[in-house]
């Protein structure tokens, strides 16, 4: 016999083998981390007895249904629950121990900054072949975004200018460039830059391609009415704090009748609904909605090293409102692929069209991971 009880929220698993309990550790620890900051977040203590009474009297009465011992059981799920809470006595004391935080929000927002620049450096030479690698939800999400990146580009009438912010490695602009007569990436990375510049000369696109270094947060260096179409892809719209600036400045560098794309995360999705998924999602990216951030976990020499950089969640109302009165379209995606396990999606050979084929029918829904503005200057 092989039964598989799902702990839920407390993040662990137990199999059932031949009458004999076995605890699943896999990704236990990471979730006890987890779940370590939502208490944090909310202000609860580490040992919640009321919460830990509720799962023991479950894991006894799921027992005794399967005929096991439910003294057992419960032992086992005591000690699961003391491990949880000693892995979060850990971080917690580690975060004690660490420097002072910066005090003001510019300080926070400015140290932020500082990291987007220093993970920019250490990725910007593997970012194309190794963002989102195995991620099968990220994957889906930029199948989609090019379709629609396609549409948004069909509809043009004037193709002398793309403009591509937060371009990284110019994914984008080197996808498109092939329509337009000119295609300017910024970026404020320095590295991300290079390397785009680099496959501009492998390409021998100089004469049409360019990439410059540029916080967009200081604005757009383009003359007013001169781009057909700005793109800020993958998310890029809630990694600037003031991305009013950078719309209010897209509209004026484009030409009447020029259109818009722009991408965020979404606050209501459903991969944020729950504080925590017991198992791996298929997102290489999901954000801290409770700090505005997304926090990226580096290994150095067996050192675990923990690096914000600054990412702000939206709901489609805020999204929305940020290009009023400018009417635009809103939809979300993916809704389900990026709340299940990543497995699902190589296991079974159908599970990805068929997936893909849900969350587009779900785009119109609030509950995708992203959500993507388009729209039109009149
Ligand atoms: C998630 S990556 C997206 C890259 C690209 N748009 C794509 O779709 O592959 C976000 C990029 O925005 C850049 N970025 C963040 N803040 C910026 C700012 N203030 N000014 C210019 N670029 C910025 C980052 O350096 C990074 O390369």
């Amino acid at each position: 016999m092989k039964t598989l009880l799902d702990l839920g929220a407390l993040g662990s698993r137990i199999a059932v083998v031949d009458g004999m309990i076995i605890q699943l550790v896999a990704q236990r620890l990471m979730l006890a981390e987890q779940v370590g900051a939502y208490k944090r977040a909310k202000g609860e203590d580490i040992f919640r007895a009321e919460v830990e009474d509720r799962r023991i009297a479950a894991i006894r009465q799921i027992a005794e249904e399967l005929g096991l011992n439910p003294h057992f059981a419960e032992t086992l799920l005591y000690l699961l629950i003391g491990e949880s809470c000693k892995l979060q006595m850990v971080r917690l004391q580690e975060a004690a121990r660490l420097p002072a935080e910066p005090q003001t929000e510019d300080e926070w927002y400015a140290k932020l900054k500082h990291n987007l620049l220093y993970l920019a450096e250490r990725y910007s030479a593997s970012y194309d072949a190794e963002y989102g690698k195995g991620c099968t939800a990220t994957h889906a999400y930029l199948a989609y975004e090019e379709e629609l990146l396609a549409r948004e580009i069909g509809k043009l009438s004037d193709y002398s200018l793309l403009v591509d912010l937060g371009c990284a490695t110019g994914r984008v602009a080197l996808r498109w460039h092939g329509g337009f007569d000119r295609v300017i990436g910024y970026d404020i990375s320095q590295h991300m830059q290079s390397q785009a510049s680099r496959l501009v000369e492998e390409r021998n696109l100089q004469e049409r391609v360019s990439f410059e270094r540029v916080d967009l947060e200081d604005g757009i260096p383009l003359p007013d009415e001169s781009a057909s179409f700005v793109v800020m892809s993958l998310g890029t719209g809630s990694d600037l704090r003031d991305i009013r600036r950078v719309i209010a400045d897209t509209f004026r560098v484009l030409k009447t009748g020029g259109r818009f794309f722009f991408s965020f995360y979404n606050r209501d999705a459903l991969v944020y609904r729950w504080e925590f998924l017991p198992w791996q999602a298929g997102l290489a990216a999901i954000i801290n909605i409770h700090n505005d951030s997304l926090d990226v976990r580096l290994n150095a020499d067996g050192h675990e090293e923990r690096v914000s950089v600054f990412a702000r969640a939206y709901t489609k109302g805020e999204a929305e409102a940020l290009f009023a009165p400018c009417a635009v379209d809103l939809v979300t995606y993916p809704a389900l692929s990026a709340v299940l396990p990543n497995e699902i999606f190589s296991a079974q050979g159908g599970a990805r069209a068929a997936l893909a084929d849900a969350d587009r029918r779900l785009t119109d829904t609030d509950m995708g991971a992203y959500i993507i503005v388009t729209g039109q200057k009149e």
